[in-house]
């Protein structure tokens, strides 16, 4: 279905920075709210550094599910007779009746990234892939910022308000670099091809959390010569929370418990409700790789490891090896794994979308751990001069809970983001037009 665009002209509404699921829902909103008869539309176009739409493309493990019901798809908690829904995909691609009878809320990772990538296409109109934001600067009318110049390597575009929605980048543990041997599971599948026509004798996976599990198995299924050692600091993988009182947490609601609570019951509730997300693992995963632990233990021939209550504290790579240093925290032993490759499955931290704002940052306002600080709306606050919207989808977990960073609010805070930025436009002075070829020069 063709996108109504609305403005054309050179000062867009928002410019969004970054197309993963979350700017995605929004980009969905946008072209609903510009299909509803007499809504004055929002003209706005979103900037995606990769060549085409890909949501963690290296951790699309062929058997993987998603952690989180197709319910919370990218409309359906906002508007459940979208025709971007899960339901409508799998309408589309002719597998609803067959979805119906697996009765599961979790589709495979695979299939979601498909669905994601089914709802991209249909609004392909409003994003520019291959554009890698390299700065937001500010356009100063009267003293007053009125807009944001949001630069690529070779366009600007002018927009009224951005939003920042960035993800994650994978985060190493302290004195550990990525390289040829040393992989983040971001990179699994994009990195194994390179292992082919080898036989590796070895691999090591640090983490305990869902993507370690995963790699332990994926990588213990794929090299059935290989020893797979998965080092972890717990007892043992422990299971995620996903009862439905502590599911709650992941409510639209909980987002305004969350945001007006203390700091001290927010940090309470971070606390308690850590392990529906952080370093757990789905029970059905667990118990499939104690299964087979415990098969290898009969037949005498232990190819899959776990080094427990365990870190890693060094790896040296030389003549096409890794040596895995991993020291017993129970012990302080420390043994010398050498490996074809060690993988870090040790988490990502939110990207940090300031460095991009540049002078702009100044004008921010920070709490006392030098945290952004962010409006209901996702709305960073700023200096009373700064009349442009800087709008926050992620990196909020201090201000609006664990659900900053996942998929389950994904629908409900593009839409609030988005009133936001409506209810706004007739109250902001005017913009002045970006002149010249300056304006999307490559797109427009
Ligand atoms: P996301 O990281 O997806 O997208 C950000 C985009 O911005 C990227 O495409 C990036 O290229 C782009 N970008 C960054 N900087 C840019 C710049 N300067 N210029 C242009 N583009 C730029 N959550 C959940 O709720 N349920 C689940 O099942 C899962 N499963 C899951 C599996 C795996 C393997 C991982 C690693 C994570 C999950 N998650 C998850 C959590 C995950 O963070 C979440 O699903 C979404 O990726 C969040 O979407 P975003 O769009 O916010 O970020």
């Amino acid at each position: 279905m063709p996108q109504p665009r609305g403005d054309q002209g050179p000062v867009y509404d928002l410019v969004g920075v970054g197309f993963g699921p979350s700017n995605l829902a929004l980009a969905i909103a946008v072209h609903e709210r510009n299909a509803t008869a007499g809504s004055a539309p929002v003209s706005a176009v979103f900037l995606e550094r990769q060549a085409t739409f890909g949501w963690h493309r290296g951790m699309l493990i062929e058997d993987a599910t998603m952690q989180v019901s197709f319910l919370k798809d990218l409309v359906t908690m906002r508007n459940p007779t979208s025709s971007f829904s899960f339901l409508c995909y799998l309408q589309e691609r002719g597998r609803l009746i067959d979805f119906v009878n697996h009765k599961s809320l979790f589709p495979l990772r695979i299939e979601f990234h498909d669905y994601l990538e089914w709802a991209a296409v249909r609004v392909d109109d409003l994003v520019r892939y291959g554009a890698d934001v390299v700065a937001v600067r500010p356009v100063v009318a009267d003293g007053m910022v009125t807009a944001y110049d949001v630069e690529t390597r070779d366009s600007t575009f002018r927009a009224r308000n951005v939003v920042l929605a960035s993800g994650l980048r994978p985060a190493l543990p302290p004195g550990i670099e990525a390289s040829q041997r040393v992989w983040h599971s971001r990179d699994l599948l994009t990195n194994v091809d390179g292992l082919a026509g080898t036989d590796p004798s070895r691999f090591v996976v640090v983490g305990a959390g869902q993507s370690a599990a995963e790699v332990t198995a994926f990588l213990h299924e794929r090299f059935p010569n290989a020893e797979v050692c998965g080092v972890l600091s717990r007892y043992g993988y422990s299971p995620a929370d996903d009862s439905p009182f502590a599911n709650r947490i992941f409510d639209p609601l909980a987002v305004d418990d969350y945001f007006d609570a203390s700091t001290r019951v927010k940090s309470m509730l971070l606390g308690y409700h850590a392990n529906t997300n952080y370093s757990v693992v789905d029970t059905d995963l667990i118990e499939a790789l104690y299964r087979r632990v415990y098969r290898e233990k009969v037949l005498g021939s232990q190819r899959l490891r776990l080094l427990n209550v365990s870190r890693l504290t060094a790896a040296q790579e030389s003549a096409g090896r890794v040596a895995v240093t991993v020291e017993s925290m129970l012990t302080g032993a420390r043994t010398v794994l050498d490996a074809d490759v060690l993988v870090c499955a040790t988490g990502y931290a939110p990207a940090d979308p300031f460095p991009l704002l540049g002078e702009l940052s100044a004008r921010c306002h920070y709490d006392e751990q030098g945290r952004a600080v962010v409006e209901r709306d996702y709305r960073v606050r700023t200096d009373p001069g700064v009349h442009a919207g800087i709008y926050l989808q992620g990196g909020t977990e201090h201000t609006h809970g664990i659900s900053s960073s996942l998929l389950s609010n994904t629908a409900i805070r593009s839409a609030e983001i988005l009133e936001s930025v409506c209810a706004r436009r007739h109250t902001e002075p005017a913009v002045p037009a970006l002149s010249g070829s300056g304006r999307a020069s490559s797109y427009a």
